[in-house]
């Protein structure tokens, strides 16, 4: 029996993006990623500060707030880091045990343990630090049979593009030089998280710029956060860029879950999504490097899909470009065709795309 992690996380109840124009974010997600409104916040619901949007596709949900004032928190937050992920909310059991529990471990606390309540009933909430300006909330329900959260009215605006998307398979922090095991230490330390995969320098170089990442994974493998740091190459590594561009340690990428690839990465092209490019010569070697797969090799090369294969079977991926100005923030869509790894065969293909475009960017 794997032990009970220790703040009884149950599932990533939502990610929250600090945005300056939340409305407008709204629309691209719904518009081109494929997300549905469900609940919102804001003036009309006697929210005086700020404004949010509660957004759905699958079990994945994302909430993006803007602030009304130049000195509110969130503005603030904007200011430095673009717009970015504050918030990995986690739904516990009880968030009064699982904050205790945090502070005895060793977490900063960010909020202490208090009511959200409404007509629907009460959510307990609570809040710790994580790298950078990033924080998780700690959730848990006293009788809630409200739309999201107390506070949050009902307001349906649903896509029609769907794209498939099924949930957060795993979510990246880049931190900076010499703190990725820092950060490891601490996910296993406070949140009883363990060393999933690691890969490093050798695995991920390129002949300009390198990284080292550590998969932290709950114990029941559903929470997966992978922790990247620059590693020393010939010119700037593309964590750098991103540490640069954030001012800080922050979110690298969202990776999104799907049972069926191609479905998704048609509609989310058709619905413009940008993606990240590699050499049609990737697609040349893909039967030797991948062997046998269930998907026609020329649906894979036409929509621009990665493969790769390990022991427990193989995965398809693909990444979109910088989802805001700032090199900053991106997705990957993700489907698992028994491997459980990350694509560590597409590293190289993948991280010399990215160059390509840090170089147009004139960040190489
Ligand atoms: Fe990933």
């Amino acid at each position: 029996m794997p032990q009970q992690n220790p703040l009884r996380l149950k599932s990533i109840h939502h990610v929250e993006f600090y945005v300056g124009n939340a409305k407008q974010a709204a629309f691209f997600y719904r518009q081109a990623f494929g997300f549905s409104q469900f609940a919102y916040a804001g003036l009309e619901t006697g929210r005086r500060q700020s404004v949010s949007y509660a957004m759905q596709q699958g079990k994945a949900r994302l909430l993006l707030t803007t602030a009304f004032a130049p000195d509110d928190p969130v503005a603030q937050h904007v200011q430095r880091h673009g717009d970015g992920v504050r918030d990995i909310a986690f739904h516990v059991e009880d968030a009064d045990a699982a904050f205790a529990a945090a502070i005895e471990r060793g977490a900063t606390a960010v909020a202490e343990p208090h009511d959200l309540a409404d007509g629907h009933g009460t959510v307990r909430r609570a809040a710790i630090a994580t790298y950078g300006d990033t924080i998780h909330s700690l959730l848990s329900y006293r009788g809630y049979d409200g739309p999201f959260l107390p506070g949050y009215v009902e307001r349906h605006v649903p896509t029609s593009r769907d794209a498939g998307l099924l949930r957060i398979d795993h979510m990246v922090g880049n931190v900076e030089l010499g703190r990725m095991n820092t950060w490891a230490d601490w996910y296993s330390r406070v949140l009883g998280f363990e060393r999933y995969i690691s890969f490093d320098d050798k695995d991920i170089s390129t002949d300009y710029s390198a990284l080292m990442s550590i998969v932290m994974s709950d114990n029941s493998y559903a929470i997966k956060f992978p922790i990247n740091e620059p590693a020393a190459g010939k010119r700037k590594s593309q964590i750098d860029e991103y540490l640069d561009y954030y001012r800080g340690p922050g979110v690298q990428h969202i990776a999104l879950l799907t049972t069926d690839i191609a479905h998704t990465v048609t509609v989310l092209r058709d619905n413009g999504i940008e993606f990240l490019n590699v050499p049609d010569s990737y697609y040349d070697m893909l039967p030797t490097r991948v062997g046998e797969i269930d998907e026609a090799l020329e649906t894979i090369r036409r929509l621009g899909i990665l493969v790769d294969r390990d022991e427990e079977g193989y995965l398809l991926q693909l990444f979109t470009r910088p989802v805001v100005d700032r090199p900053t923030v991106f997705y990957e869509i993700i489907q698992r065709k028994g491997s459980r790894g990350f694509g560590k065969g597409n590293f190289r293909a993948l991280f010399e795309a990215i160059e390509r475009e840090q170089a147009l960017r004139g960040n190489l």
